[in-house]
């Protein structure tokens, strides 16, 4: 799950992936990134772990990190937040294949539509954020026939 400073969105993505994750007995290992070091080191942004905490989720395990190469090699999918975002993982792809892991979220929700979930560092939104997050997730799980 990557966003820009993975301090908001990914890591409310990385969180509720991990519970749904865990909650099935899948064997799928997930972690996040940034497409920025901006914040490598940090904790999440205080009011997404509000945010995950309010919906039953502890993400304080997180630190920020950025994204690095051999991510695109060892994970099987590469999700990103916007387009933005997508692009600037799609630019450190080596090949096809790689390229080819690389995801918009949302799209698993709403195909084809390449819609972006907003950047609420500056703006806020973060339970509107969690819902689109949580609601797309949902659809990844039943696209990979993961559950019923
Ligand atoms: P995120 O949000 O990409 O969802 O983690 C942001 C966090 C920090 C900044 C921008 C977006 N920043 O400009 O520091």
């Amino acid at each position: 799950m990557v966003c820009l400073g993975n301090i908001c969105r990914s890591p409310l993505a990385h969180g509720i992936l991990k519970a749904k994750i865990k909650k099935r007995n899948l064997d799928w290992e997930v972690d996040s990134a940034g497409t920025s070091s901006w914040h490598a080191g940090n904790l999440p942004d205080s009011r997404s772990i509000e945010i995950a905490y309010s919906n039953g989720i502890d993400i304080t395990d997180q630190r920020s990190r950025p994204i690095v190469a051999a991510d695109l090699e060892f994970f099987d999918l590469i999700v990103a937040m916007d387009s933005a975002n997508y692009n600037d993982i799609c630019a450190i792809a080596k090949n096809e294949a790689e390229k080819n892991k690389v995801k918009l979220l949302l799209n698993y929700a709403y195909p084809s539509e390449n819609r972006a979930v907003p950047d609420p560092y500056y703006h806020g939104g973060f339970q509107s954020v969690y819902d689109m997050i949580e609601l797309s997730i949902d659809e990844m799980l039943k696209k990979y026939n993961k559950i019923d």
